[in-house]
């Protein structure tokens, strides 16, 4: 209603000077009609100059004595013509009212103010009530008066505004429906020519992007994955959860009564609860390093049972698969060099805790080559660690059952500006390695981590149990960005 007022106005008048009494003459609500003319200036239909004036409103105060009367008038009527004591007055009335009118209708010298109070006067006019009906009803009134309320606080400046509307470039005096979509139909009808487009609003955000989302985990580890393969690593096959304690274990120079290998550390299989088959002649190998050495070692000079090699378990590490490629690596001929990596599930008899899982992800690279050392393991680890932003290390000497030299990879982290554990690496010992049946001057340069830990700094997460298992925070996996890494 509001917009063919404003287009047919302009037809024939040359503008509307004021909107504001535009709307007040012809009944419309002004907020209506400043929209209109928001939008009829913006499709050009209409040039249009605001106008501010500061006006006054009534405070709550204002308001309610522009309806009950104001304070002294009150007062004034509240005392009969033979007078009344000053406490009977007072409980006649509200005390804000008692107490400004006493004031009021005493400087007006419309009462007597003592003991007793009297009418000084037979009759008053309420002129505040006046004067605040005619501010609520949008009338002027003049300086001094204002100033008078104003400082009664009895009404507020506000600023108005409205607009003062010319025809704008696009006149009409009917706005056209913008059309959205051409279609067969504006074709069929020939109308095509009279459509007028609205304009593409390229900044308009899209709709949300609903339905699936990537895991943090997922998206570190296929970013992972990416960096291995771009380094040249292949990767090894990871689908056997349930490993033998001969491959996790024995293989890996891990003695029979190392700690980790007991119900503590490690989940057993009660069924099938033992592995059928392992290579035989490797076994045998394999129980001699462990029980009197060879390869210039010598050994642990314990009685090795093959029973306790048997046994089947949820890997524990994923160095397990590392140690089956090895061996299959080994027996290849002539010896050929590798670059493997693995990103897979390992699982740990533990307690869990905000850092602790049952159950989490290993990332481990190996390289098997001729004559590597510690050099090449520390200049592969710099390399991979910097693809994935962090490139400040520090290694420190650890011990590893299958390892040595043993290193510990810490990295410095900017955000919590102290050194963070992140991997473990080392070289395979000659007694993993030289059963396997690899070459003598073979060595392999390893390094293993977990994909929760980068994952937690990269995401900011600082309990696992937000990260993974049965309480995972849904919320989470849906804001968080597709890509984190290197922005550390
Ligand atoms: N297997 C080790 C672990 O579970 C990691 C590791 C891999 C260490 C390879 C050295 C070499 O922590």
């Amino acid at each position: 209603m509001a917009e063919e007022a404003i287009l047919e106005f302009l037809q024939d008048h040359e503008e509307i000077a004021n909107s504001g009494e535009f709307a007040a003459e012809r009944g419309l609500d002004h907020n209506e009609v400043v929209n209109v003319v928001k939008s009829l200036h913006g499709s050009r239909y209409v040039d249009a100059q605001d106008i501010k004036r500061e006006t006054w409103v009534l405070t709550e105060e204002g308001k309610t004595y522009a309806d009950a009367g104001s304070p002294e008038v009150q007062l004034f009527l509240a005392v009969p013509p033979e007078g009344i004591s000053r406490e009977e007055l007072q409980k006649r009335l509200d005390p804000s009212v008692f107490k400004i009118g006493c004031a009021q209708a005493g400087k007006n010298k419309w009462v007597e103010m003592g003991k007793q109070i009297s009418r000084k006067v037979q009759h008053v006019d309420d002129t505040v009530k006046d004067m605040l009906t005619q501010i609520k009803d949008g009338q002027g009134i003049d300086a001094d008066n204002i100033k008078a309320l104003k400082a009664r606080k009895l009404i507020t400046p506000q600023t108005w505004t409205g607009y003062s509307v010319k025809r704008g470039s696009d006149y009409a005096p009917k706005r056209k429906k913008a059309a959205t979509d051409f279609t067969r139909e504006n074709l069929q009808r020939g109308d095509w020519g009279d459509l007028e487009f609205k304009e593409y609003n390229f900044s308009a955000k899209g709709p949300p992007a609903e339905g699936g989302h990537v895991h943090p985990l997922l998206k570190v580890r296929q970013q992972l994955k990416n960096i291995f393969l771009y380094m040249g690593f292949e990767e090894m096959p990871t689908n056997n959860f349930v490993e033998s304690s001969f491959w996790n274990f024995d293989a890996l120079f891990q003695p029979q009564q190392h700690p980790a290998r007991d119900a503590h550390d490690t989940f057993f299989l009660k069924a099938p609860s033992t592995t059928r088959e392992l290579p035989e002649d490797y076994v045998e190998r394999v129980k001699r390093v462990h029980e009197m050495g060879g390869y210039q070692s010598r050994g642990y000079g314990y009685e090795w049972k093959r029973d306790e090699a048997n046994k089947n378990i949820l890997r524990t590490h994923t160095t397990a698969v590392s140690t089956r490629m090895l061996y299959l690596l080994a027996q290849k001929k002539p010896f050929e060099p590798k670059k493997y990596f693995s990103i897979d599930r390992v699982f740990r008899n533990e307690a869990v805790d905000r850092t602790h899982l049952a159950e989490f992800h290993q990332i481990e690279g190996l390289v098997c080559d001729r004559g590597l050392a510690l050099g090449d393991l520390i200049g592969v680890l710099h390399d991979f660690f910097s693809r994935i932003g962090m490139s400040k290390l520090r290694f420190k000497p650890t011990y590893n059952p299958y390892t040595e030299p043993s290193m510990e990879v810490f990295s410095y982290h900017e955000g919590f500006r102290k050194w963070v554990e992140v991997g473990n690496s080392g070289i395979f010992r000659p007694e993993m390695l030289l059963p396997m049946g690899l070459p003598e001057d073979a060595r392999v340069i390893a390094w293993g981590l977990s994909l929760e830990r980068p994952t937690m700094i990269l995401y900011g997460i600082d309990n696992i149990r937000d990260l993974f298992g049965h309480k995972v925070d849904l919320g989470l996996i849906k804001r968080n960005p597709i890509c984190r890494l290197g922005i550390n």
